[in-house]
């Protein structure tokens, strides 16, 4: 997996958020396929600690949907951060993790709202309809029949840190460092993973309804014409308290939950 060429200052990340999640370890690499795979990988094997996994560049990242994530080759100035957190979690009911990490990734890089980082349903984060990040969480059971087996969840995050060319990608993309131009992964995962963690400890602990007046301030969808992926057009009217997006289409109010349903802002051609 090689050197790293940044700092990225494992030991301070894992002691700030070991108190919320015992037992926790940061490990940064400069390669790998994917830090989602890999984590998946590790998790099917049993090893089901909880870790922040982060990568320099990933030779075949992976996004929702079977998609391909890419980012570009690495240089010192950190084009995109890539990182995995896994961890054992037991929730109540899973409806809405995705949006509750969409809404601790956006706060933490945009508190106060400022810079109009906002959320597009299920768990992108855009700014001017542009994506700065996009998110992919998986589980694995890898304990299933045993009494007590529990999930193990890996929460996925890219973020674009410096500027990106727009080639071949669904939505163009928006980078930190158009307004802040000192940006480096390693800082901005200092400033994301404890929010995080503590983020995925309260939606474990109280689901979504703690984060449904937070995405809802937000949401890019609300409000707007939107095309659903079977060509239906509808108003989206927000997110209901479950997650799922509320899109009145000339058949009612329909609520959509599906990761396989993808929307569109009507007359964007992505
Ligand atoms: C999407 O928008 O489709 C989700 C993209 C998720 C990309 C991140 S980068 C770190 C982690 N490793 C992967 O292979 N994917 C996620």
């Amino acid at each position: 997996m090689g050197n790293t060429t940044a700092a990225w200052h494992e030991d301070r990340i894992a002691a700030a958020v070991a108190p919320l999640l015992p037992g926790f370890a940061v490990e940064a690499v400069a390669e790998i396929d994917s830090t989602n795979t890999e984590l998946m990988r590790r998790a099917r094997a049993g090893r089901v600690e909880p870790v922040l996994l982060v990568a320099e560049h990933q030779t075949a990242g992976r996004g929702r949907l079977g998609r391909a994530w890419q980012s570009e080759q690495q240089s010192r100035e950190q084009t995109s951060l890539l990182f995995s957190l896994g961890l054992p979690l037991a929730p109540a009911d899973w409806s809405g993790l995705s949006l509750a990490v969409g809404v601790s990734v956006a706060e933490s890089l945009d508190p106060s709202g400022e810079h109009r980082i906002g959320l597009k349903w299920p768990n992108d984060i855009w700014v001017n309809d542009r994506k700065l990040v996009g998110i992919l969480i998986e589980t694995a059971m890898p304990h299933a029949g045993k009494p007590g087996a529990q999930r193990y969840v890996v929460i996925g995050i890219g973020i674009n840190i410096g500027a990106r060319e727009a080639d071949g990608m669904r939505t163009p993309p928006a980078w930190l460092r158009q307004w802040r131009p000192d940006a480096s992964g390693p800082e901005v995962l200092g400033e994301l993973a404890e929010p995080l963690v503590r983020s995925v400890r309260e939606f474990e602990a109280r689901g979504f309804a703690p984060f449904a007046e937070r995405f809802a301030a937000r949401d890019v969808l609300r409000g707007r014409e939107v095309v659903l992926s079977d060509g239906t057009a509808g108003l989206c009217e927000g997110v209901a308290w479950g997650g799922e997006l509320q899109v009145r289409t000339d058949a009612g109010l329909q609520l959509i939950s599906s990761d396989e349903v993808s929307v569109r802002p009507r007359g964007m051609a992505f």
